[in-house]
């Protein structure tokens, strides 16, 4: 294992009827509260009257930023950078999914920040200090109800980029599976492939040493994969929702990378194709995924192997590690298919005209990805393979 500090301050809250602990927990922040929500989703499943009762039970004065879109926009951290710095907001309150949580950690950065925040999204600026925050989450993907990372897009420039800072974690997290229930079928199956994707982009790591953090990797894995169909047959069960929500809170709050460097080369990838063509992120990694993992097999083929038996159940016998990982591969295309996750750029209607244009946006940091490096052919020879 390679040395490591792990520090992760988010009080988490999970369970029925949570929400009721709102007020109080905001309450020693301040009175002037900005409640960030995106295109309404909260006002049909009750939540925002939740979150509003709870605010006002503790005398709080409410403002109000709404319209974040799926993948959060500049112009969106703009306006809510705006409100706090003109009303002196002391509180924000993130209800919603990941782009909710993401566009608050940019505004928490930027009410604090004299220039233009995107200097801090693409890292040539360092926050200092940020707004603190908490949420309300109600939709099981992205793990930034306790993490500190955050992606915004800028329409404009057609740039799409995750970032972080040691003050973005949010002070609590509040996870009902409740919340979840009305999130619909596509967006269900969005974020268990997000979920999965994460763990995976933590799992191909060659760092020596770490059977915990692998078996806590293959250990998830094998629980999602057991519990989605079941979930995606029966959006309203309690259980599967419990289950998937928790898994997608322990997939990213920097748990199953103690000690290891994880790839994360497929996100990178995935953030060039949806910031050019704003599609799920989900949606984008489960076409992508599979295809990163044929390109770089011979990296490390034991690993590949390793998956395809831990978690897939592929039985090596009479096989070749090669044969037994590329069988691990397939199997993981096939439960995506069997769940409904697309496989294909072309089913999002994406062809061939502009994989040059996201292939140099992946690389505008340089080569990336630590299980493989990947150069600019590297990536274009995936994008095609997922035409
Ligand atoms: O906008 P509303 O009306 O709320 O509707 C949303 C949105 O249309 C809807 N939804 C959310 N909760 C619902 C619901 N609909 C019905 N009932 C509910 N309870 O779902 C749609 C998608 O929401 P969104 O927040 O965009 O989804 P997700 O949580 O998957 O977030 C995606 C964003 O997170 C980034 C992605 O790149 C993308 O921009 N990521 C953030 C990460 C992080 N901060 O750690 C890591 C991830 O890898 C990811 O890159
Ligand atoms: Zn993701």
């Amino acid at each position: 294992m390679n040395t490591f500090t792990y520090h992760n301050p988010t009080r988490l809250i999970f369970g029925k009827g949570t929400l009721e602990q709102l007020g109080k927990l905001t309450q020693p922040y301040g009175k002037k509260v900005l409640l960030v929500y995106g295109g309404g989703s909260i006002k049909k499943n009750g939540v925002y009257d939740g979150v509003v009762k709870q605010l006002e039970s503790v005398g709080t004065q409410i403002f109000e930023l709404a319209g974040v879109e799926p993948n959060p926009r500049l112009t969106t951290v703009h306006k809510g950078v705006d409100i706090c710095k003109k009303e002196g907001i002391d509180f924000m309150v993130a209800a919603g999914g990941g782009s909710v949580i993401d566009c608050v950690k940019a505004i928490a950065v930027g009410a604090k920040y004299d220039g233009d925040v995107w200097d801090i999204i693409t890292r040539k600026a360092e926050p200092k200090e940020a707004l603190p925050f908490g949420t309300v989450l109600t939709l099981a993907a992205t793990g930034s109800e306790m993490n500190s990372g955050s992606v915004i897009t800028n329409w404009e420039t057609q740039e799409k980029y995750g970032w972080g800072s040691p003050y973005t974690f949010p002070v609590f997290s509040i996870l009902d599976p409740e919340h979840t229930f009305t999130v619909p079928k596509d967006q269900t199956v969005y974020g268990i492939v997000d979920i999965m994707s994460h763990i995976f982009e933590q799992y191909f790591h060659h760092t020596p040493n770490a059977p915990v953090q692998d078996g806590f990797c293959e250990s998830l894995l094998r629980t999602v994969i057991e519990a989605a169909p079941k979930l995606v047959e029966n959006l309203n069960s309690y259980e599967r929702r419990e289950t998937i929500l928790y898994s997608g809170t322990m997939a990213l709050n920097g748990t199953l990378s103690m000690g290891t460097l994880g790839d994360w080369a497929t996100h990178n990838i995935e953030h060039a194709v949806s910031a050019v063509y704003d599609i799920p992120h989900g949606g984008g990694l489960a076409i992508l995924f599979p295809n990163w993992m044929e390109h770089v097999l011979d990296e490390g083929v034991g690993r590949f192997k390793q998956m395809a038996v831990h978690v897939f159940g592929v039985d090596p016998a009479d096989k070749s590690d090669r044969d037994t990982a590329l069988e691990g591969i397939r199997a993981l295309r096939s439960f995506w298919n069997s769940i409904g996750a697309p496989s294909r750029l072309a089913d999002y209607g994406i062809g061939g005209d502009k994989l040059d244009v996201m292939a140099e946006k992946a690389m505008v940091y340089g080569p990336f990805g630590n299980f493989k490096k990947l150069q600019y052919d590297d990536v274009l020879a995936i994008y095609k393979q997922s035409l």
